[in-house]
């Protein structure tokens, strides 16, 4: 749980649910008594939260009424059998959730209405396609007048938390590592998010290499930071480093190794379907940690991953480590044929390549 105290904190992890959560709630009593509730979709500005409805609408009034906007995010459920024998009442759900407390305002203010209309629309539809919203374009003029924008200022902002950053170091150890062998689809976040909920020592062995921490579900920064360790690949050479991150976040089965001070020293993906074969994709150590059982250690952990450890058969193409691979049971198959194509390459660059 979050500590009470810790104000800051809470603060700052409500404002970020609400601004990553696709919609959120909005509930308020209308002037009659009857209770409110609606899903919104919302932006979060300095301190607020900003969204738009009809001057006829329902939201409308709730102008100068009190109301509490809300979203949550659920990591994983936690049956009671991983936490008691028996006894059905352990079972629980690992989330976090927000809550901002204030009064419904009006926007009067035609700039700021445009701005935060501007805002929605990055928000909820960041292909564009449309001119700019602006006061004086008189594409928006009329419309920047008939819409109403409300306000919810944080005067009370409140986050609940439970990923079991306050039980023992055991139970921690022990749901992360159930939660890797169940295996749903957020599992692996979910046991990355109680790992690391509050200091954890000794960190699991399951999640240990030589010297580093394996990530089973690593964030942007750590993509990008994987990219730049696979940018210099002989495979890669041809692959912008932002396609290498992207490539690395769309794959469900992809793990990173960070050092003592969180810096990425080694990554590995697999692609499959997560029942008949799986393929081994950029793998790479860091050159000053190769050589200590790293990249075994990381391969071992990337075929236990959830979506890898059914697959029969695996797959990998290198040009140079089989011996390395050899050593884990990969065999060489045959004599076999490549084929690729590169997309959008010019005749060129094809015989380049
Ligand atoms: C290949 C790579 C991932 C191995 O990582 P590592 O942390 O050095 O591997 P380990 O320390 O676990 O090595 C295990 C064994 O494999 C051997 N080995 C390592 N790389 C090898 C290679 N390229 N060819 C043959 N054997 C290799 C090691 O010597 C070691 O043998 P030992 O136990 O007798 O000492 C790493 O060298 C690397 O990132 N290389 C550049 C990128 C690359 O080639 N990736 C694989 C492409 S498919």
């Amino acid at each position: 749980m979050l500590r009470r105290h810790d104000k800051a904190a809470h603060e700052a992890l409500a404002w970020t649910l609400l601004s990553e959560a696709h919609a959120v709630h909005l509930c308020a009593t209308l002037p009659d008594g009857q209770p409110l509730v609606r899903p919104l979709h919302a932006v979060i500005h300095d301190g607020a939260v900003y969204f738009h409805g009809a001057h006829h609408g329902e939201k409308n009034a709730l102008v100068g009424r009190p109301a509490v906007v809300s979203t949550h995010k659920v990591y994983a459920d936690i049956p009671s059998h991983w936490r008691h024998p028996e006894r059905a009442c352990p079972a629980t759900t690992l989330y976090e959730s927000a809550m901002v407390h204030g009064t419904v305002e009006d926007v009067t203010d035609d700039d700021e209405k445009a701005a935060m209309l501007a805002r929605l629309m990055t928000r909820y539809q960041p292909e564009g396609g449309y001119a700019p919203i602006d006061t004086r374009n008189p594409l928006y003029t009329k419309a920047i007048r008939e819409v109403r924008v409300l306000r919810v200022r944080g005067e009370r902002v409140v986050a609940k938390r439970e990923l079991f950053g306050g039980k023992t170091p055991g139970l921690r150890r022990k749901v992360a590592e159930a939660l890797w062998r169940r295996g749903l689809p957020t599992d692996a976040e979910a046991a990355m998010a109680v790992l690391t909920a509050a200091p954890l020592d000794p960190w699991p062995e399951r999640f240990q290499g030589p010297g580093v921490r394996f990530v089973p579900a690593p964030t942007a920064e750590q993509a990008t930071a994987a990219a730049g360790l696979l940018r210099d690949a002989y495979w890669n050479q041809r692959t912008d480093e932002s396609v290498l991150a992207r490539a690395q976040r769309a794959t469900p089965a992809w793990v990173v190794a960070i050092d003592a001070d969180e810096r990425v020293v080694a990554t590995a993906r697999a692609l499959g379907d997560g029942h008949k074969f799986a393929h081994l994709a950029d793998v790479m150590v860091a050159a000053e940690h190769r050589g200590s059982g790293l990249g075994t250690a990381l391969i071992d952990f990337l075929l236990d991953h959830p979506a890898v450890r059914h697959c029969p058969r695996i797959d990998l193409l290198t040009r140079d480590a089989q011996g390395f691979y050899a050593r884990m049971g990969f065999e060489a198959v045959g004599e076999r044929t490549l084929m690729r194509h590169w997309r959008g390459s010019s005749h060129a660059d094809r015989r380049a390549g």
